[in-house]
């Protein structure tokens, strides 16, 4: 039985989380957010060590130790654009420890003990499916295998043969509680997982990994019961249902739907596009013609996308910005839902070069401006403009929202070729007679638009 002050201690740290979820939804208070939720999860740790004086500390504190040492070191080194895989990882080490933890209380859990053996075998099966699913993933992500959707021939009934099989080993769990019925039960979630995401192209996955946290939330909520620990139960449907409505707003905001990226490549049609660029002429220009463009222009958005944070080029965008704001140009930044590569992927690149918040604006905020723009610059972005999500019914993105550069006056692409975006298919506005393209690496050239703006 859990003491009462422990009880109250769990519960400043269920609030901790609440609030820290609540700060995460805008770019001012994420931070802050980020930090008070860490503190409900120490605080948490501190509890649970005090109140269940645990026999085997040594192990324990070891543990914890090296998994302290690895997060801390592997946050700090990852890349922002490797963020996904890294939250992927970490997603993957919850589901597979909630897992284990009712692998080993199997022994516990009496055969008349009904709903404690359901959520031990749930607790199983989905933290296994969580973490062989995000290991696949990660290894998507990192590149360490082919980031295309994988199939071959018998998938499907593969992988509906497995959760067959996994319901039925659940119920089998559940009327005899053994270890070794959960052991097989483990063993085939974690084959369900691998078979959940190889289908999924590698530019579908940042979708999949949110799924999968979901799951793992789920797996949480259902190990805090079979352990009769409510802050387990709290923290885990506050995961799920979090993951759940960020996989739903991210595949609306795609144009998608969850079952499309999930099995799109199993039913044939694959998620991507075909990724060739055809040999239509362009109006490209240097550097100095684009600085002109917008060093005389009144109103100019910019429109960022997943190019700007490869090339890192965050910090000399918002330079080039306030030197045009110093010449009396009034600029936004247009935000696409999901323009790069994970949610708020701009939001946070931006803030990390302490551009103002107020000059971010949201799509449906800032689309009815474009017809009254001079100049949209975008840099490294492609599909986020795509004018085919509206025109072409075909195209993978059709029914995407999407930002109506097209409808500005001119429209300034910074990229470094004629490939295609995520999608993989052709931006008609690239040969729109309005649009110029300013072909290289994003940094190099806003540091040479920098330049030759000063001159103009
Ligand atoms: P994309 O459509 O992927 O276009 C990125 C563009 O950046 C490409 O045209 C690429 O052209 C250019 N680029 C790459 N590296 C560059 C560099 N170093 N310098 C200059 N340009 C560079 O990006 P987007 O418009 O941001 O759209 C995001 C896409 O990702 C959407 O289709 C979205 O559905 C998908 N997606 C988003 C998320 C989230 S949550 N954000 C999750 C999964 C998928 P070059 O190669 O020619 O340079």
């Amino acid at each position: 039985m859990i003491p009462t002050w422990a009880q109250i201690g769990y519960l400043v740290s269920a609030v901790c989380f609440i609030v820290a979820l609540k700060a995460l939804s805008s770019p001012r208070s994420a931070r802050t957010g980020n930090l008070i939720g860490a503190a409900g999860a120490v605080l948490a740790v501190l509890i649970t060590f005090a109140a269940y004086k645990p026999d085997h500390l040594a192990p324990i504190l070891i543990a914890l130790i090296i998994g302290t040492i690895g997060g801390v070191v592997g946050s700090r080194r990852v890349q922002m654009t490797q963020m996904p895989q890294l939250v992927a990882l970490f997603n993957g080490v919850g589901g597979g420890a909630a897992a284990l933890v009712a692998l080993l209380e199997l022994d516990e859990v009496s055969s008349d003990a009904t709903v404690a053996a359901i959520a031990s075998a749930f607790t199983i099966l989905v933290g296994a499916v969580s973490f062989s699913g995000s290991v696949v993933t990660f290894t998507k992500l990192q590149e360490l295998m082919t980031t295309r959707p994988v199939t071959f021939p018998g998938l499907p009934v593969l992988f509906v043969a497995s959760i067959l099989g996994g319901l039925a080993l659940g119920v089998w769990l559940v009327s005899d509680p053994r270890v070794w019925v959960g052991v097989l039960l483990c063993l085939v979630g974690l084959a369900i997982g691998v078979m959940l995401v190889l289908p999924v192209g590698g530019a579908d996955v940042p979708i999949v990994i949110s799924l999968l946290n979901a799951f793992t939330g789920l797996t949480v909520a259902a190990g805090g019961y079979v352990l009769g620990n409510t802050l387990l139960l709290i923290a885990g449907t506050l995961v799920g249902a979090a993951g759940t409505l960020l996989t739903k707003l991210m595949a609306d905001a795609m144009g998608r739907s969850v079952f499309n990226i999930l099995f799109g490549a199993i039913r044939g049609g694959s998620t991507l596009g075909a990724g060739v660029a055809s040999e239509r002429p362009v109006i490209s220009g240097g550097p100095e013609d684009v600085a002109i463009l917008l060093g005389y222009a009144n109103k100019v958005i910019i429109v960022p996308g997943y190019g700007l944070a490869v090339a890192q080029a965050q910090h000399v965008l918002r330079d080039l910005v306030e030197e045009l704001q110093s010449r009396g140009v009034k600029v936004d930044y247009a935000i696409h839902p999901v323009a790069g590569r994970m949610p708020g992927h701009m939001n946070v690149l931006l803030a990390e070069a302490q551009v103002p918040y107020d000059q971010l604006r949201e799509m449906d905020d800032i689309n009815g401006d474009f017809k009254t723009t001079d100049v949209v610059l975008v840099v490294g972005a492609n599909d986020v403009v795509n004018p085919a999500a509206r025109n072409t019914p075909s195209a993978p993105i059709y029914g995407m929202p999407i930002l109506n550069a097209d409808e500005a006056q001119r429209v300034i692409f910074l990229k470094r070729s004629m490939r295609p975006g995520f999608a993989g298919i052709e931006n008609e506005l690239l040969y729109d007679p309005r649009t110029t393209l300013l072909f290289g690496d994003a940094r190099d050239s806003l540091t040479k638009l920098l330049g030759a703006l000063k001159t103009v």
